[in-house]
């Protein structure tokens, strides 16, 4: 098993995917390149992308891949895998990076076609988004997303480039914003005692650790038998999403995913919360009603209990499909 994440719903991404051997796939979040792994096995060719460099870095080192610094962000190439570290918000314009190094190193001459704008660019047949975090940065203490680790409030995914961390955030919004960053991107029903315990917290000393904001949230709303799940997932959840502003990302990426699909290409987004799952099912309704796809997921696809029981972290994982008519 990957220690590094164990790819969630791999059969039915694959089989959606419906792999043409020797034509390009994005996996715009590669994290252990899991799914990855499972399309090159049908002899499809893929781009991952990261934006973290210790995914780039993982997969790339298990290819054996010459990974390369270019501004400031990491690059891998071969014939059928290449590695591409940045947010898939700028998907046009990787794909559009990566076309012109394709183009001016002859490496692959056979699958490009016009962008809007007349230059040659890959063909694309699909775009899986696995959105979320992996549980290599979960479970490495240092990177700061996990309750369940002691360490600093960190967050960010990509440490390279990113300035502000959860811990900023904590301690720099006022009681009225904290309650509308846990109410809006938590759905977190205990918001206001939460904020204003943290305020009072902040009085003695500002909040640096992942313990320290765990046992605020615990001495308003503690752990009970009943719950599902710890307390603090949901301020968890909210600070990961506000440091990585990843619902800006979703909604500018999926209609660039999209657009740069060929005809018959589909878009397969594995979401894990009802905030995501909202924009995906809503930017494939508009796209079915302006008839220039087909909602192949009437229900999302879930996975079945025994993967749930092999890989508890499935659990609350939705996969939706679109095909492109045009
Ligand atoms: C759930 S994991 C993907 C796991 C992967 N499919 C596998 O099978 O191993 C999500 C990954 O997406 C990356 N990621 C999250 N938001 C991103 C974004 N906006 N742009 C690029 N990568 C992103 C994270 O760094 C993480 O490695």
């Amino acid at each position: 098993m990957n220690s590094y994440h164990i790819p969630v719903l791999l059969n039915e991404v694959i089989s959606y995917l419906n792999i043409h051997p020797g034509h390009w796939y994005v996996d715009a979040n590669l994290g252990g390149g899991g799914h990855t792994e499972g399309i090159l096995d049908k002899e499809g060719k893929v781009i991952g992308i990261d934006i973290d460099s210790e995914a780039i870095n993982e997969v790339g080192q298990k290819h054996n891949l010459n990974i390369k610094t270019f501004d400031s962000h990491l690059e891998a190439y071969s014939p059928d895998l290449i590695l591409y570290q940045d947010n898939f918000s700028n998907l046009e314009s990787i794909i559009s990076n990566i076309s012109n190094r394709l183009i001016s190193n002859s490496f692959d001459n056979k699958h490009y076609t016009k962008s809007p704008s007349s230059k040659n660019i890959i063909r694309i047949n699909g775009v899986l988004f696995d959105l979320g975090v992996s549980t290599h940065q979960l479970e490495k203490a240092s990177r700061g997303f996990s309750f369940n680790k002691n360490a600093p409030l960190d967050m960010r995914m990509n440490q390279l480039s990113e300035q502000t961390t959860a811990m900023d955030l904590i301690n720099g919004l006022n009681q009225g914003e904290l309650i509308e960053l846990f109410f809006k991107l938590g759905e977190e029903h205990f918001a206001k005692m939460i904020a204003r315990k943290i305020i009072e917290f902040r009085k003695i000393k500002a909040i640096e650790t992942t313990d320290e904001l765990a046992n605020i949230i615990l001495s308003v709303r503690p752990r009970s038998h009943i719950d599902r799940t710890h307390p603090a997932t949901r301020v968890f959840q909210a600070l990961r999403i506000a440091v990585n502003d990843e619902l800006h990302s979703l909604k500018s990426a999926l209609p660039q995913a999209f657009s740069l699909l060929s005809p018959g290409g589909r878009l397969v987004v594995i979401s894990f919360h009802s905030l995501e799952d909202r924009i995906v099912k809503n930017f494939f309704i508009q796209e079915e009603n302006m008839k220039r796809a087909k909602v192949l997921t009437e229900k999302p696809e879930e996975p079945t209990e025994e993967e749930i029981k092999q890989n508890p972290r499935s659990r609350s994982g939705k996969l939706r499909v679109l095909e492109k008519i045009s």
